[in-house]
């Protein structure tokens, strides 16, 4: 494969507006692929975008100005849980189709599926999106220590501040799910609805992440709806998708059904 030819089309992927605050390594791997598999020119670049867009830009509801909601968050008490920087996390958290639809059930979902582990000492959330900005709602000791990792650079810019201005340790770390695991041991690992974005890249990704993931427990979500709302028996086939997973395997699982996610903790 010609080296021009792959950075050329890198760079004309990361030129719309859209894709240049992915990471520069995911573009790298779908140019590769795309040039392996005999794709060229403008058709290139139309299906590794697609691509990122079906795995990421499908997921924001509505653009997001993060130097404003980074500027905005300066204001703020810097205490995680005060009622102003909640309400400030749950206005930013509708702009994620991800973390919106979690929304209704946020007081209870990481109440409840963390219960059997709490109070929680360190996170490592992959492919987090924005719900590191769920913290102030999940039950975790005041030296928790969070980690998050996703493809776009400038979601992860407004986490870092988010986690910097209420004073959390943490790390955001950039990263592709489908080539590298931030190297970090905590107590629980997140997995929240991406599996299946990462199964669209790379069939066995969920089974190589569930295994490799060093984290005593992870907690697994899978959606209750489709993007587009439809529901098609999708609790029941994740149900079933994620008990082949995880079969043969000598790990506990304790199952949350809530109205928009159906979740798993898994206990290594
Ligand atoms: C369905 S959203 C889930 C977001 C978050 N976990 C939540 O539940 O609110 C999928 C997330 O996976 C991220 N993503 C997609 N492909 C990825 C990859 N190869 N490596 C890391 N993250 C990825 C997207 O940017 C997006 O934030």
């Amino acid at each position: 494969m010609d080296n021009a030819q792959l950075e050329q089309l890198v760079d004309q992927v990361l030129s719309g507006s859209k894709y240049k605050h992915i990471t520069p390594d995911l573009i790298h791997r779908l140019s590769q692929k795309a040039l392996a598999e005999g794709l060229r020119g403008k058709t290139a670049v139309k299906s590794i975008r697609n691509k990122l867009h079906q795995v990421g830009g499908a997921y924001f509801k509505q653009a997001v100005n993060y130097s404003a909601a980074i500027q905005e968050l300066q204001q703020l008490s810097p205490q995680i849980d005060a009622t102003e920087i909640r309400d400030y996390a749950f206005r930013v958290m509708q702009r994620h189709t991800s973390s919106a639809e979690r929304l209704p059930d946020i007081e209870t979902f990481f109440q409840t599926c963390l219960a059997p582990i709490a109070p929680v000492t360190s996170i490592n959330d992959l492919a987090c999106g924005l719900n590191p900005l769920a913290l102030p709602w999940m039950p975790v000791t005041d030296r928790v220590q969070y980690y998050a990792c996703d493809i776009y650079l400038d979601m992860l810019e407004l986490v870092e501040a988010f986690l910097m201005h209420c004073n959390v340790n943490h790390r955001v770390i950039p990263c592709d799910l489908i080539t590298e695991l931030p190297n970090v041991d905590t107590q629980v690992a997140f997995l929240l609805k991406s599996l299946p974005c990462l199964e669209q890249m790379d069939k066995l990704a969920a089974e190589r992440l569930l295994t490799g993931i060093l984290a005593e427990h992870i907690l697994v979500s899978f959606p209750v709806h489709s993007l587009a709302g439809r529901k098609k028996g999708m609790p029941s086939f994740y149900k079933a998708h994620f008990q082949k997973l995880i079969s043969g395997k000598p790990w506990t699982v304790q199952t949350f059904e809530f109205q928009t996610e159906l979740a798993f903790l898994v206990s290594k």
